[in-house]
């Protein structure tokens, strides 16, 4: 059997343990992910055992009271603390997802935290995120119109607009791009899940008058068809969006159009 290991500047090396749980009745372990591109060393896993009491339910608030109390030096981003800006963006208990909108008391045991899989880390849990951002920008993600715009806003029905449901609600937090095995092998040339759902957002929008050039240039072997429906993106989506469903809908209008 063949045996792969890290490259040996890659491997997890046993980090500090912080403990701050004189007086509490309850307590919580976090062992969060660190590394720091300045200080020449391997990634490590940091322990933080904490009172239960002394922040509120979220990961994010966990987080922030470990930043603030404990070490100051931990980097994260967030932003709303609401589930919508979608910053908090991590891999908590082996699982895409906010910080922001994950219950501390849903994890048992100890919570485990590391940055989105499969990204290239600023620091800590500050994945880079500039590749994924420039694809969504290649989909040219706005309206798309040559006709005048008439003297007030674009009209829809309510069933046309009723078809950007499931769509715009996409906060692009990247849970699922970073979910997709697909993604994962092919991320150079294969959108992934969450730019191509921005990609059908404006082909399914009554407004937008770019249809052809917005499927021309999806039809492409790798930018869409890289896609085997695994289903990760959907399992893993916390706004319970379905972005294979979008991908899907995209290969159907292609193959309509032949
Ligand atoms: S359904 Fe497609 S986009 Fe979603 S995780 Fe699977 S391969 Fe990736
Ligand atoms: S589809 Fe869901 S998981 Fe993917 S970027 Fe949008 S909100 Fe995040
Ligand atoms: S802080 Fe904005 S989505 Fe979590």
């Amino acid at each position: 059997m063949v045996a792969f290991r890290l490259p040996r500047n890659s491997a997890i090396e046993t980090g500090r343990r912080h403990s701050t749980i004189r007086g509490a009745t309850r307590t919580k372990t976090f062992r969060i992910y660190r590394w720091n591109p300045e200080d020449g060393r391997n990634p490590r896993i940091d322990e933080f055992e904490v009172d239960r009491g002394k922040f509120g339910p979220m990961v994010l608030d966990a987080l922030i009271y470990i930043k603030n109390e404990i070490d100051s030096t931990l980097a994260f981003r967030r932003s709303c603390r609401e589930g919508i800006c979608g910053s908090c963006a991590m891999n908590i208990d082996g699982t895409n997802t906010l910080a922001c909108l994950k219950p501390v008391d849903e994890v048992r045991g100890d919570v485990r935290i590391y940055p989105l899989p499969h990204r290239p880390v600023v620091k800590d849990l500050v994945p880079d995120l500039n590749d994924i951002y420039a694809q969504y920008q290649s989909v040219e993600p706005w309206l798309k119109a040559t006709t005048p715009p008439p003297s007030r806003e674009r009209l829809q029905s309510p069933e046309e607009r009723g078809r950007l449901n499931g769509l715009y609600e996409c906060i692009l937090c990247f849970c699922c791009s970073t979910a997709c095995p697909s993604y994962w092998w092919n991320g150079e040339r294969f959108l992934g899940p969450a730019v191509l759902l921005w990609a059908y957002r404006w082909i399914a929008d009554s407004r937008d008058e770019a249809t052809g050039e917005r499927l021309d240039m999806l039809e492409d072997p790798f930018k869409l068809y890289r896609c085997h429906t695994i289903m990760n993106c959907a399992r893993t989506c916390p706004k319970g969006l379905n972005p294979a469903k979008a991908i899907a809908e995209i290969k159907k209008m292609l193959v309509e159009r032949r």
